[in-house]
């Protein structure tokens, strides 16, 4: 649909003047019902999914082929990583180009191909808006690093920065990069400094320039009107920059994402996205809400706001490994969890919407950070993550081969990598003797991103059948031989069809989404036992989050009732107030 910049104003304006407030016999337990509420979102990383011609690059067309695989898990959102032209300094969250397919993917009739397959499939799809910055191979930046006076200059944000009597330069300011060392770099060319929050290859887009805003809603439209169902936003809350850009504090520099996030022009930027161009389409948003507090939440999604429809808060998906600050290795809390979950459901309020994940391309293997991953728990330990994340409060969003019970990699030396995260810290704390190689490469081997992007393990052929090829771009984990779709789909016990019988239940019951949450045992080291509740509904989720058997007395005299789905197929206790949890058991009743 495209409509001209009159006509627009005139509809939206239209719009904005006839909303009024839903009447309350169509809310459901107070919210009002969304087909986004009700979704199960995938995300697919692009360049790990599937290789369709065995270059070693997954690729559209491999995306194509596996649809069915997706619709009989049971999903029924898409969110697709950047499938973007770019030089691919950082997966593709650097574009060259927003209008192209990365050449590697494929091309524009490849992509229109997978959207007719996934709505032929009743599935949606949403893309990546990646506008806090660009590649600095894009026309904009090419252009505006040329002079001074080009008229694309000031679509970046430069500053001479400071000179010394000596005539040494140095940045603007103290703030750091999202991947280390300054966040600054001089150019050459006219000798001033331009911003990049990530990658030096990654200059930060000026939104207080009209001229931005508008080339990004017209990108916006460009995908809309293709049929892309909505955005998930990269990093999106530090679009506005803090107010004259001065030194990050001591105490700032403990936490920079929280200084850079949520500038002063951020909710006017967002409302003139929503009110130019989502409001024109039945769309999704779901913003990356790096920096951004649970009490910040609302002014976000507030759905009164008209500017997001939910974002993404890290603090459980990263409470072993913030962004910036020490990782936390070894046991971590449950109880730290179930508060970080208790709080969202506290806080928000029937206007926000939340989601729920653990997992994505930024992050190590659900299993192996928050379950266990050694042979004996890893089956358990992963269906019941799956089955936390898909019974809490929220859209729910899936990181592929999560579904399999896909652990991290291996990795030893610095050469097993590919991630410029993981490049740059290396020459900043080791090459500088800050830290030993050792105890990087460990801490690495935890934490690292790569680890979510290692092939697809499809079944037990070389390279896991991720490629036909024999060099995929990141080495297959060397496990795919005992989990792997193939495999996984012939086991009626496997994580593949658990997950399956797990999404079907949650599609059949609103209560999952629409429902109350309560955490009955707060304090409890070991079990996470909660109530999902929407009127006369009930259901009642017990998880044991060890590696010990646990005999559990239910608190409050309260009896599970009928048990609908456990991941160990052993359990069938039922009207009982006390439990035999074996480790890492999870268990759905009907009250
Ligand atoms: C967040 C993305 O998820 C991450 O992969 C990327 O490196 C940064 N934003 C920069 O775009």
């Amino acid at each position: 649909m495209f409509w001209s910049k009159t006509v627009r104003t005139f509809v939206t304006t239209a719009l904005l003047a006839c909303t009024t407030a839903i009447p309350a016999q169509q809310l459901i337990n107070g919210y009002e019902p969304k087909w986004w509420k009700e979704a199960i979102v995938y995300q697919v990383y692009p360049r790990s999914f599937k290789d369709s011609n065995g270059d070693g690059i997954g690729d559209l067309r491999g995306i194509t082929s596996k649809l069915d695989y997706l619709q009989k898990l049971g999903v029924n959102v898409i969110w697709l990583s950047p499938h973007f032209d770019s030089p691919n300094v950082d997966g593709g969250y650097d574009i060259r180009d927003y209008r192209k397919v990365m050449t590697e993917f494929g091309t524009m009739t490849d992509f229109d191909t997978l959207i007719a397959g996934i709505k032929q499939r009743n599935m949606r799809l949403i893309i990546d808006l990646v506008v806090n910055h660009t590649s600095d191979e894009n026309k904009w930046f090419v252009e505006s690093r040329s002079s001074k006076t080009n008229p694309y200059r000031d679509f970046y944000i430069w500053r001479p920065g400071h000179t010394a009597p000596d005539g040494t330069r140095t940045p603007p300011n103290n703030y750091p990069s999202y991947f280390s060392g300054s966040a600054w770099t001089l150019d050459p060319k006219t000798n001033e400094y331009y911003l990049h929050y990530f990658a030096v290859k990654q200059p930060d887009l000026n939104w207080e320039n009209p001229k931005v805003r508008e080339e990004v809603f017209s990108i916006m439209r460009f995908w809309l009107d293709k049929g892309v169902d909505g955005f998930r936003m990269d990093v999106i809350p530090l679009l506005s920059k803090p107010t004259g850009m001065p030194d990050l504090t001591p105490a700032q520099l403990e936490n920079p994402p929280n200084a850079y996030a949520n500038g002063p022009h951020l909710t006017e930027y967002l409302q003139e996205m929503n009110r130019e161009v989502l409001s024109e389409y039945d769309t999704v948003t779901v913003g990356e809400a790096t920096g951004t507090t649970l009490a910040q939440t609302n002014s976000l999604v507030d759905d009164r706001r008209h500017e997001l429809n939910m974002i993404f808060n890290f603090d459980a998906a990263q409470l072993r490994h913030p962004d910036f600050g020490p990782p936390q290795f070894g046991p971590w809390s449950l109880p730290a969890l179930k508060a970080i979950y208790d709080s969202h459901a506290t806080v928000l309020s029937k206007h926000d919407w939340d989601t729920v994940f653990l997992s994505n391309h930024d992050s190590p293997r659900v299993v192996s950070t928050f379950g266990n991953d050694s042979p004996a728990m890893r089956v358990s330990s992963a269906k019941l993550l799956e089955t936390m994340i898909l019974t809490l409060r929220g859209t729910p969003f899936l990181y592929e081969g999560d579904e399999l019970g896909m652990t991290n990699y291996p990795f030893k030396d610095l050469s097993d990598y590919n991630d410029i995260a993981v490049k740059n810290a290396y020459k900043e704390e080791v090459e500088t003797g800050k830290v030993s190689a050792a105890s990087f490469l460990a801490e690495q081997a935890e934490f690292t991103r790569d680890n979510a992007r290692t092939p697809m393990q499809w079944d037990s052929s070389p390279e896991a059948g991720f490629t036909t090829g024999t060099h995929p771009w990141l080495a297959v984990n060397p496990n795919y031989k005992e989990i792997n779709a193939a495999q996984e789909e012939s086991d009626p016990a496997s994580v593949l069809n658990y997950v399956r019988a797990l999404i079907k239940l949650r599609s059949s019951a609103l209560a999952f989404v629409y429902g109350d949450y309560q955490d009955l045992d707060p304090q409890n080291e070991k079990i996470y036992t909660y109530t999902r509740t929407l009127g006369t509904e009930k259901y009642l989720v017990i998880e044991n989050f060890s590696c010990s058997l646990v005999t559990y007395t239910l608190p409050n005299g309260l009896k599970a009732a009928n048990l609908l789905l456990s991941n160990i197929p052993r359990s069938r206790e039922a009207n009982v107030s006390t439990l035999n949890l074996a480790p890492w058991e999870s268990r759905i009743y009907k009250q």
